[in-house]
């Protein structure tokens, strides 16, 4: 079947909260947690690639584990196929499926790690670590996954020879090819791509990105794709997430959110990168400011200290997401443009 994209949600957030244990603050006895997702709502539709940028910081690789069942949430859930992959009494994600149907989730949600080298074991060789997911996930003999090896090299375009290297002989390129091949070994129908090329060059990262676009037209996947890097999720999405502190404060279509946004945080960010079609008024907005303390997140706007539209309402009240001009657009400020 040729999945349009838009067609229904695959992967949703709804309500996700996560909150590590953190510091014991001097004076008081509590530990405080350090609000990592503050209630993040996400829709990711069949066949499409949802761009997730923010700052560093704001939650993306917090929100990509939970999103595969790397990790739990606080609060809120995470469905696939409109099922919920973290139940609260379940030890593991897997504890929801019997015994039968044990790995299926793990091998329909792959991650493709921020950090490609380290990601993969250093006393493996590539062959090995491919090998592992063919074994354990689809229950592969060892002569069915040698085939499969080598149809999953050609797939990333690298050359059978480095089947027999191990994680520190590769270049950075070469490493995330693998971290894909590995992921893409179990025939997965969602790929979570956490910053896939942002530590690559910009010929290499060409390559990669070239490579993921065509696997997924071969593979009728869907993307997350991570990234801080505005240009490369402009080229690779068709819808956007923009996150800040914890929280989506703008999302919809790649089009509508870059061309016209809405949130002043989205202005600050595409008014960072040079761009001779756009220019934005940026006065009054102070771009230095760090993010909120996460052990101890404002009542309001976490935005507001940065805004040079913020009124007193913006330090009070949370806005939440809501209809902007343009279909599927959608941004929580108080105070939006929509001009
Ligand atoms: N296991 C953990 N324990 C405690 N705090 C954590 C943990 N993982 C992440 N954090 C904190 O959660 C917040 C979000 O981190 P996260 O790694 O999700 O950010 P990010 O947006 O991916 O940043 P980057 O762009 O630098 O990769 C940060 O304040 C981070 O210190
Ligand atoms: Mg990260």
């Amino acid at each position: 079947m040729n999945v349009q994209p838009g067609h229904y949600p695959i992967l949703e957030a709804k309500q996700l909260w996560r909150t590590f244990s953190g510091k014991h603050s001097f004076f008081r006895r509590k530990q405080q947690g350090l609000h990592a997702l503050q209630g993040v709502d996400l829709s990711v539709q069949a066949g499409e690639v949802l761009g997730v940028v923010g700052e560093s910081g704001c939650g993306k690789s917090t929100l990509a584990r939970l999103l595969v069942g790397l990790d739990r949430p606080s609060r809120g859930d995470v469905y696939f196929n409109n099922t919920p992959i973290h139940r609260p009494d379940s030890q593991h994600m897997l504890g929801m499926y019997d015994k039968e149907n044990k790995y299926s989730l793990a091998k329909s949600l792959q991650y493709v790690f921020q950090d490609a080298v380290s990601a993969l074991n250093p006393r493996k060789t590539v062959a090995m670590s491919l090998q592992e997911p063919m074994q354990y996930l689809l229950g592969l003999t060892r002569q069915r996954s040698e085939a499969r090896l080598k149809q999953l090299m050609v797939q990333v375009k690298l050359p059978y020879e480095l089947l027999q290297r191990y994680p520190h002989e590769l270049s950075g390129g070469q490493a995330q090819r693998v971290g894909i091949a590995r992921a893409l070994a179990a025939d997965p129908k969602v790929l979570v791509l956490d910053e896939p090329v942002s530590a690559l060059d910009v010929s290499v990262q060409a390559q990669v990105l070239n490579v993921l676009l065509e696997l997924k037209q071969t593979h009728k996947l869907t993307y997350v794709f991570i990234s801080h890097d505005l240009s490369v999720v402009e080229k690779i999405s068709q819808r956007v997430s923009v996150m800040y502190f914890g929280r989506v404060v703008e999302q919809g279509p790649v089009n509508d959110v870059f061309q016209q946004p809405c949130h002043p945080y989205t202005r600050l960010l595409l008014a960072s990168i040079p761009r001779l079609d756009q220019s934005l008024d940026m006065s009054g907005m102070d771009s230095s400011t760090e993010l909120p303390d996460p052990f101890n997140p404002p009542k309001g706007c976490a935005f507001a200290p940065r805004c040079s539209r913020a009124k007193p309402t913006c330090f009070q009240k949370q806005p939440t997401l809501s209809t902007m001009p343009g279909e599927q657009h959608t941004a929580a400020c108080h105070f939006p443009h929509l001009s």
